[in-house]
């Protein structure tokens, strides 16, 4: 390992389009945030970097909705979600923002230097353009049915029903969606960056050189190099976003996944305007990305490059990027209000922002997928912050005031339990430490908890307040450990509940406190005065976390609902048009999936005269072998289409779910295959 002089800390900027939630927190601030301290409380030198990501297309989306500007939007979120993070305890050293003119300045500058260096290929595409809005349109600003699975309102880089990726030119009957015209074809120059040429050094620097890189960070490299890389384009055309800095770019602006991670360099720029250069370009400077799983390849792939070609810059040493956090079993989502915002929770949990820093913490996740359910955060409040980690803390000053009357006693002689206990937690410095160097943040907090474990346990075994009356050398004994303990809780939880170690410092009266000092059994001298004893945490009751819970299954409801009225039941057909759809119930012979459409399962379906080949979008609910014997319902006179270049003749008919999940009709008793549905 690399000896590094100092570390820069960047955590992903977040789309100032909306407030930050959960998700958010426990994917990228909290981790990043605990990290940080670690490193400060090593005294080591550090910066931790921080700022909204301003631009993109959705931020001129939720403007128009709004009927206000882009700056609009971005300055009402901006605030807010700073706002947010100062009140969690997120410790940037500074918190700024894409449309800062600093940043404007350097990405237009990185932009240039690369241009210069003939980094970029220019390259002429047709795209859609709206006559009428006189201008070219975003993906997202096209919709259209979609090819794959017919629904209507499919955007041009995804449909959202079947989730397929799409193009805007695959769309059948495409519209704008700032004008509703249809858009033609005009030819628009851009600049893309050559990533297939900077494919050599990336296999070698991230396969070999960083094998220690988290195996879901590494495995998603892996799998974007073994699938070769293409050019990608770093301009739009576009009127909100940094003007494309040459000749001839009129009306263009930069990608905002090119100016983006520049924003972590302009911050720095900003907060140390004579000496950012060190925190950049230094190559004893150790560079990590804190992000989340979606924004890997940006940070190990495409902004590396973008470095590279750029020249002068470091390249990060480590990108720890986190699964996402699903909340009560479904996807955070920002658009059906699936979340719990962090100004909200601030409003119904006053003062209890570590609570969700431990809970977070204790399901972070680093691995997979994890859930976050209240009845958990119930559970772990209650039963380990209450229960263990305040519970013994509680107790240990409750004792020390009551017998010695707030004073640290002087241990005596100790037994051979005593020094059991004092070796269990001898070595916790070390163990939090490995953890925390291997971005294991969950399992460096529960390192941290078991201290208060073996505290508790240490109580309830040797008994202090049944001694009292017979041996007080032996309860001041058991005091002094348990309060060396305590002091040492207050340091080793300075990371991750900074506001608690701050209260229980307090009542430790324990002014200085250093790491190098964790695992230390004399961090308080005998005759120590300490504070009065509060509680660190309280018993959270049931009825608060319904109120929760109801508040959810409130938003599902109110989800259900406006999905009902978005398809609201059609116009009335005539009898003659219904009887020109031909459904018949069809055995499925075989299905298999089809190779590279994750979606998509190709039957072979006994139709009562012969066999059939239908293509249908629904492999995410359906594994091919369940399917097999079943009986369909499938149009049997649609006009073939061709998918994945399969031949689809006909359509099988499945019920939607408003989650978007479908189930496949069958006849509720066997039927000759061929029978017609009517
Ligand atoms: N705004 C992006 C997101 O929320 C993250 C940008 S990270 C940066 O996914 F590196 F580009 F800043
Ligand atoms: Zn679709």
């Amino acid at each position: 390992m690399k000896n590094f002089k100092r570390t820069t800390v960047t955590s992903a900027l977040p789309y100032a389009n909306g407030p930050v939630h959960i998700g958010h927190l426990a994917g990228v601030y909290i981790p990043a945030d605990i990290y940080v301290r670690y490193l400060r409380l090593k005294k080591e030198e550090v910066i931790f970097i921080g700022g909204s990501d301003e631009h993109g297309v959705p931020i001129t989306i939720s403007a128009k909705k709004e009927g206000v500007t882009p700056q609009d939007i971005v300055d009402r979120y901006h605030k807010l979600i700073k706002e947010s993070f100062q009140e969690f305890g997120i410790t940037f050293d500074v918190y700024s923002r894409t449309t800062s003119q600093t940043h404007k300045e350097l990405a237009s500058e990185i932009f240039r230097t690369i241009y210069d260096k003939g980094g970029f290929v220019e390259q002429t595409s047709e795209q859609y353009y709206d006559e009428e809005a006189k201008q070219f349109l975003a993906d997202r600003y096209i919709t259209g049915e979609c090819p794959h699975c017919h629904a209507e309102g499919a955007y041009g880089d995804q449909c959202e029903k079947c989730g397929t990726s799409l193009s805007p030119t695959d769309l059948i009957n495409p519209k704008s969606a700032i004008s509703g015209s249809k858009p033609v074809l005009k030819e628009t120059k851009h600049w893309y960056l050559p990533l297939d040429k900077h494919e050599d050094w990336l296999r070698q620097w991230i396969l070999e050189e960083h094998k220690e890189w988290r195996p879901n960070v590494y495995g998603q490299c892996k799998s974007w190099l073994d699938m070769g890389l293409q050019p990608r384009a770093v301009s739009r055309d576009l009127d909100w976003g940094i003007p494309v800095p040459v000749e001839g770019a009129e009306g263009k602006v930069l990608y905002v996944w090119f100016d983006a991670p520049i924003g972590y360099i302009s911050n720095t720029k900003e907060l140390l305007p004579d000496s950012w250069e060190k925190w950049w370009k230094d190559e004893d400077t150790r560079l990590i990305h804190f992000i989340g799983k979606d924004n890997i390849v940006f940070h190990c792939i495409v902004f590396p490059a973008m470095l590279k070609a750029e020249g002068s810059y470091i390249l990060p040493d480590n990108v720890p990027g986190n699964e996402f956090l699903n909340l009560e079993g479904n996807k955070i989502s920002t658009s059906k209000n699936w979340a719990v915002w962090l100004h909200e929770y601030l409003k119904d949990f006053p003062g209890k922002q570590d609570v969700l820093r431990y809970v977070l913490t204790a399901n972070a996740p680093e691995t997979k997928d994890n859930d976050f359910t209240w009845k958990d955060f119930q559970a772990r409040n209650n039963n380990e912050l209450v229960a263990v980690y305040g519970n013994f803390v509680n107790r240990s000053l409750v004792l020390t005031h009551k017998y010695f009357e707030g004073k640290v006693p002087t241990a005596g002689e100790l037994t051979h339990y005593d020094e059991e206990t004092l070796k269990e937690f001898a070595n916790v410095k070390t163990e939090v430490e490995r953890l925390l160097n291997a971005f294991k943040f969950r399992d460096a907090q529960k390192e941290a908890m078991n201290l208060a474990r073996i505290g508790n346990k240490y109580l309830a075994d040797t008994e202090p307040w049944k001694l009292a009356k017979t041996d007080m050398a032996r309860v001041a004994t058991i005091l002094n450990i348990s309060m060396q303990l305590v002091a040492n809780l207050a340091i080793a939880f300075e990371p991750f509940l900074p506001f608690s170690s701050k209260k229980l410092r307090e009542m430790l009266n324990m002014e200085s406190f250093d790491w190098a000092n964790l695992g230390r059994t004399d961090l308080l001298a005998a005759g120590h005065v300490l504070n009065a004893a509060e509680l660190l945490f309280e018993k959270i009751e049931d009825e608060i976390i319904n109120a929760q819970v109801q508040k959810l299954l409130d938003t599902k409801k109110a989800n259900e609902e406006a999905n009902y009225k978005a398809n609201p039941i059609r116009a009335n057909v005539e009898f003659d048009d219904f009887m020109k759809l031909d459904i018949r119930v069809g055995t499925v012979l075989e299905c298999q999936k089809v190779p590279k459409a994750d979606k998509l399962l190709q039957f072979k379906i006994e139709d009562g005269l012969e066999t059939r080949t239908i293509v249908s979008g629904i492999a995410a609910y359906y594994n091919p072998e369940e399917l097999v014997g079943k009986q369909v319902c499938f149009i049997a006179n649609l006009a073939p289409r061709k998918l994945r270049g399969i031949e689809s003749q006909g359509m099988i008919l499945s019920a939607e779910n408003n989650d978007g999940t479908l189930a496949i009709i069958t006849p509720e008793k066997l039927v000759k295959p061929g029978s017609e549905v009517k």
